[in-house]
């Protein structure tokens, strides 16, 4: 197949070119008209439209279960979003049970997600239990292509570690040549600003970011920075959602570059908190349940702040956390207080139509910059280097049509939840168009094809 007309997006910016596609994979990139089709070969014109690499999500829980009865949008649903919104790489968290081990939390996510995903996936695993077994089989689960593993300072008394744990964790997936992403918040100041608000009676959904606020994220994220270089462990540090977060990143490459240990040291930021800002906890009781997610949406001017540090490359990842309940399941927890209920918001869908239409089309956000936070840099870092990222010889013909003049008003893709969904009737430009995972069209002009490839496992090895 030739694809044929379209403008490539590359990191250096928009490029008219060709691609050839042989198979699943990428066989050339040509000057526009310089490939002749061979006799049978499928010419697709993408006249006026960008031609995308398949975006990569590297932060989604798809059917995350979160408790009896709860578990967020499931994979065949949260995967049908994902490719309608030009996303052909998901890397997902397996979180062990207590008692279970981490092998068996991965198999549980292999099991979920088989059949099930319609696009690529790998998995990080939650690590929540520091005992000798459970570090002890770190190393076999990079030998698994499971190379990325996530430590909680928040969540007391379900996920939460404290700081000597996290500095076990570290030393263990560094020796074994993985990575650490970690949960910022301070668990204890959330837990303590929880008990405050609970006893006086503050239980509705808008106390939500009362419970976890600013200082709980900068002191955790100061401390996992802190961790990582005393460990010389390759961190990222997920879902960062204020602009001092990133300031203590900065400063802690700084420390890096004045003679600390030679390690990766990433941030990530996640589409809710540049596009959605704490006024919605304000907006009622459904917006407030909406919104509820950890880290909390926060005032505007972090949201700003962060779209300047990815558009200046000093945050690397643009991700989603998708973690989609639907806003009936929230209400009906809300009942309990807010603490019982699920935190999450959906965003796989919208992430690469809605960075466009808000950040590139605005001018906050080069089409390049974009181009390698949603799909080179995110595979780059996380092991995917050679296969998924970028429009390249040789790389999985994972490609996106993209429309950067259609007009419309956003709204779910698939059955994402419409009630919950934080975007909706957003008055968007730009538009997914047709996609392809490794070779074979999975969106026919805004459609899922009927005849689906379905995703594979990604096993992943850190460069
Ligand atoms: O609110 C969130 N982020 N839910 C998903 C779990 C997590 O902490 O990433
Ligand atoms: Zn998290
Ligand atoms: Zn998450």
């Amino acid at each position: 197949m030739i694809i044929r007309g379209g403008l490539l997006i590359t990191a250096a910016g928009p490029v008219p070119a060709d691609l050839q596609v042989a198979g699943a994979v990428i066989a050339a990139v040509t000057p526009p008209g310089a490939a002749d089709p061979s006799p049978g070969e499928e010419v697709f014109s993408a006249a006026g439209r960008w031609i995308l690499p398949g975006g990569v999500d590297v932060h989604t829980h798809f059917g995350m279960p979160l408790r009896p009865g709860v578990a967020s949008l499931g994979w065949r649903e949260s995967s049908e979003a994902a490719l309608l919104g030009g996303t052909t790489t998901i890397i997902d968290f397996a979180n062990p049970e207590p008692g279970e081990s981490l092998a068996q939390a991965v198999d549980r996510w292999l099991a979920m997600a088989g059949g099930a995903c319609l696009c690529d996936f790998g998995l990080h695993c939650t690590v929540s239990d520091t005992a000798p077994e459970r570090l002890a089989e770190i190393p076999a689960l990079v030998a698994r292509g499971i190379p990325t593993f996530k430590g909680f300072l928040a969540y007391k008394g379900r996920l939460m570690l404290t700081e000597s744990q996290m500095g076990l964790l570290m030393t263990r997936v560094k020796a074994a040549g993985g990575m650490l992403l970690v949960h910022a918040e301070d668990g204890e100041m959330n837990a303590a600003a929880e008990q405050v608000l609970l006893a006086t009676g503050r239980t509705t959904p808008n106390w939500h970011p009362t419970a976890h606020p600013p200082e709980s994220e900068q002191q955790a994220v100061a401390r996992c920075l802190a961790l990582a270089l005393e460990h010389a462990c390759p961190l990222t540090v997920v879902h960062l959602s204020l602009e001092d977060s990133l300031a203590a990143l900065e400063a802690a490459r700084q420390r890096r570059q004045d003679g600390g240990p030679d390690l990766p040291l990433i941030g990530e930021v996640c589409l809710h908190h540049l596009l959605a800002d704490d006024g919605l906890y304000r907006s009622g009781h459904e917006s407030a349940l909406a919104a509820l997610c950890s880290p909390p949406l926060r005032p505007p001017r972090h949201g700003r702040g962060l779209v300047q540090g990815l558009a200046a490359g000093r945050i690397d990842i643009l991700s989603t956390d998708h973690c989609e309940f639907p806003l009936a399941v929230k209400a009906a927890a809300a009942a309990g207080g807010f603490p019982r209920v699920p935190n999450g918001c959906g965003g796989v869908g919208e992430r690469i139509t809605l960075s466009y239409s808000e950040l590139v089309r605005k001018g906050r956000l080069g089409p390049g910059r974009w181009i390698e936070a949603v799909a080179a840099k995110p595979a780059e870092i996380m092991g995917l280097s050679g296969r998924k990222g970028r429009l390249q010889p040789g790389y999985d013909a994972d490609i996106v049509c993209f429309d950067p003049q259609a007009e419309g008003l956003w709204q779910p893709l698939g059955s994402s939840d419409r009630a919950g969904n934080l975007y909706k009737d957003l008055p968007v430009t730009g538009q997914v168009t047709d996609v392809w995972l490794r070779g074979r069209r999975v969106v026919d002009r805004g459609r899922l094809c009927g005849d689906q490839p379905g995703g594979e496992f990604l096993p992943r090895l850190l460069s």
